[in-house]
């Protein structure tokens, strides 16, 4: 199958572009390195996706695609994003990368690919709000810029499902760690702190958020399972995460153990927009796709920790 991989110089769309070639399918990747973190760690990605044979086009999905992209895709997995709950990133931002970029590659994707058999949307359990504890069918309550133009994102998506123009879904992913993991985040932040012996600020309070922490290879494996079930997914919002939640502090005490040596926490003042607890409710996952996540925490983190030194130490 052809497949488009959008944001795959990131986190999750890499291991994603990996993973279908592993699985002989003729994988596309894009990215346009956006800055929202540094770029050099999007290229060590990109060395990755490369060696596993996924062809690259470097763009932004708000240009002209068509001038750049000349092949026709039979799925398309739409990661690229402006992702993360940031003070510092404007609402010009989030509007301009996740929902007019979505259009932008809805638009192509409508025009170029007659015969696609299913476009995927990667959503996110900010969707729902302070706390996402809630199955597919709850009225969404986002608290941030990300989960409000996320929710614009997908709603865009499945309204050219619901207008018979493409079959589409929308998976919700929940707090994905792991190898890759974005460095703003908590544990590849942690981490690095750690072998640093630099201060890590912890947002007040969070260390008692109890979030559905997903390895990202269980992530991987959940999305792929849509694969040939496009009328099984059809139209459907998909939670795909661990539905065994842990708290910050949790999993601050298990990078401790890993790495043998304390994190120099210092607190900071509390993240607005910030969620309290998420639980993925995987019912539907279950029925629909037979997914299971299946790396313990412990194991998953073990797995970051060690990507982490054989990449920076
Ligand atoms: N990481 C998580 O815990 C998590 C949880 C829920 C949902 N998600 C979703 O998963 C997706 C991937 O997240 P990630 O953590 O891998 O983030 P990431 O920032 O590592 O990956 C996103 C990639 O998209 C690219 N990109 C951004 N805007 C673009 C544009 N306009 N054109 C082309 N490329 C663009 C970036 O350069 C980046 O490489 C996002 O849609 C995010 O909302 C992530």
């Amino acid at each position: 199958m052809k497949i488009l991989v959008t944001g795959a110089a990131g986190f999750i769309g890499s291991h994603t572009a990996e993973f279908f070639a592993s699985q002989e399918h003729e994988v596309f990747g894009i990215d346009n390195f956006s800055e929202y973190y540094d770029p050099a760690l999007k290229q060590l990605n990109l060395e990755d996706i490369k060696k596993a044979g996924v062809t690259f086009i470097e763009a932004d999905l708000n240009d002209d695609l068509a001038s750049k992209i000349s092949t026709t895709f039979d799925y398309v997995f739409h990661f690229a994003a402006q992702p993360g709950i940031s003070a510092t990133t404007s609402l010009d931002e989030y509007v301009q990368n996740n929902i007019f970029a979505t259009q932008n590659l809805l638009d192509f994707i409508k025009q170029n690919s007659p015969n696609l058999k299913l476009f995927v949307n990667i959503a996110t359990s900010s969707i729902y709000g302070k706390e996402a504890t809630l199955p597919e069918t709850a009225l969404p309550k986002p608290i941030s810029y990300y989960g409000t133009t996320k929710l614009a994102a997908e709603q865009l998506v499945l309204g050219e499902q619901r207008t018979g123009k493409l079959k589409a879904c929308s998976l919700r992913l929940y707090s994905v760690y792991g190898p890759r993991e974005r460095p703003e985040k908590l544990y590849t932040k942690l981490i690095k702190s750690i072998y640093d012996q630099t201060a890590f600020p912890l947002f007040e309070g969070s260390e008692k958020h109890s979030r559905s922490f997903t390895y990202v290879g269980d992530i991987v494996k959940g999305m792929a399972t849509v694969i040939g079930k496009e009328d099984v997914v059809n139209g459907e919002i998909i939670n795909i995460g661990s539905d065994v939640e842990y708290t910050t502090q949790q999993g601050i005490e298990l990078i401790e153990k890993i790495i043998g040596l304390k994190a120099k926490i210092e607190v900071t003042p509390p993240r607005p927009g910030d969620q309290l607890r998420t639980t993925a409710l995987i019912k539907k996952a279950r029925k629909l796709l037979d997914y299971e996540p299946e790396t313990s925490f412990e194991a998953g983190l073990e797995k970051q920790v060690d990507w982490y030194r054989k990449k920076f130490l």
